[in-house]
């Protein structure tokens, strides 16, 4: 059994599946910082409860300001939207491509925008022999045929970053080529030693960076994401052409907030460097599991153990993992787990290495 969710973090299909209160199920399917929401925030929203009552700033000045100056970009680079998803849907829907590319596996977002445009799709799949990677020969797939390519760095699911001389060679061929091409740093605020290709976008003037405020911030419910790119046009357009205060207030304020909450980004970045090294060593100690050495804050798996439904099992523990069976390019043995507090991760490790012993796995 597998859920036919789309995302993670479908924590209410699951609950309802086994039979249980969704609050009893600890979610690793969901990439979200186990700090939960920053408390300048949960301040800034109880003392402005009254924002709820009035139309927030159709033009969201304030946020784009503060996105502007945190990026150190003119202001009119900068769009904010409903999560980093609607703005996915903008751009693709106002660029209009005809062929577009994409890597598998990848986000399920793209596809369905793409599909909504009428787009025609070419998949290129990564593969396990190559690390998950694309190599060099990926530079001559793209063509002037295309119109439209889409990364994500670092990748969801597998959670690796392409190498950064290949990512600008890919921008250049791009550049040349007339290819408009989306970058998604979603989980780009996970990994503070990269800068990502915000400050690269003066020499790629049809680059689209996508960042989202909800997995750092914890802010999934509240919704908040941005696009920077210097082809001001399209930015312009976009900003001029879509629904009004698709932003509610409350997130607005959320970006006026949370990138200044240095305290908040810090112990962040403390967690997530003891996590992320003793989850991954304690995934891939146990036996029949295969682990990639993440960089942001999710690691991908593949299951060898014949016949183990991981997922299933681990909801009998009460845990919720994602499975991947629903990536293009991947099947059922493949997961991925949210790397959570220390006493969640521990949570999970127990549970699996119960399931394993149990299911007689340990001779894998
Ligand atoms: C790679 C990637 N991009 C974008 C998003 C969407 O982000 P948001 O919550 O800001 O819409 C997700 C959500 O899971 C994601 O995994």
């Amino acid at each position: 059994m597998a859920f036919s969710s789309q995302h993670g973090g479908n924590i209410i299909e699951a609950a309802a599946v086994m039979g249980v209160d969704a609050s009893s199920l600890i979610d690793f399917s969901a990439n979200i910082n186990p700090l939960g929401m920053p408390d300048s925030l949960k301040r800034a929203i109880v003392e402005n409860l009254a924002l709820a009552e009035r139309y927030p700033d159709v033009e969201y000045s304030a946020l784009h300001q503060s996105l502007a100056s945190h990026h150190q970009v003119p202001q009119e680079w900068v769009l904010a939207g409903n999560g980093e998803t609607e703005l996915i849907f903008n751009l693709v829907q106002h660029l209009a491509p005809r062929r577009a590319l994409l890597l598998t596996p990848g986000f399920a977002e793209y596809r369905r925008a793409l599909t909504r445009a009428g787009c025609e799709i070419t998949d290129f799949h990564l593969s396990e022999e190559n690390d998950w990677q694309p190599d060099e020969s990926f530079l001559q797939a793209l063509t002037p045929e295309l119109d439209c390519l889409f990364l994500c760095t670092p990748n969801n699911p597998t959670g690796l970053m392409l190498d950064n001389g290949l990512l600008l060679a890919i921008a250049q061929r791009c550049c040349e080529n007339g290819i408009s091409l989306i970058v998604d740093e979603a989980f780009l605020d996970f990994m503070p030693e990269e800068a990502g290709l915000i400050p690269d976008l003066l020499r790629f003037p049809k680059l689209y960076v996508l960042r989202s405020l909800t997995k750092f911030f914890a802010i999934a419910g509240l919704r908040l994401g941005y696009m920077v790119s210097a082809d001001t046009e399209m930015v312009n357009r976009i900003r001029q052409q879509r629904e009004p205060w698709t932003i509610n207030a409350f997130a607005a304020l959320a970006g006026e907030v949370i990138l200044n909450d240095h305290k908040y980004i810090e112990a962040s970045y403390r967690w997530l460097s003891a996590e992320q090294p003793r989850l991954f060593n304690g995934l891939n100690a146990l036996p029949g599991i295969k682990v990639w050495r993440p960089r942001a804050n999710y690691i991908f798996m593949r299951c060898d153990i014949p016949g183990f439904e991981l997922q299933r099992l681990l909801l009998e523990e009460n845990i919720l993992i994602r499975h991947c069976a629903n990536y293009p390019g991947l099947d059922a043995r493949y997961y991925r787990v949210a790397i959570k507090s220390p006493a969640d991760n521990d949570k999970l490790l127990d549970a699996l290495r119960r399931v394993i012993s149990n299911k007689g796995g340990a001779g894998v």
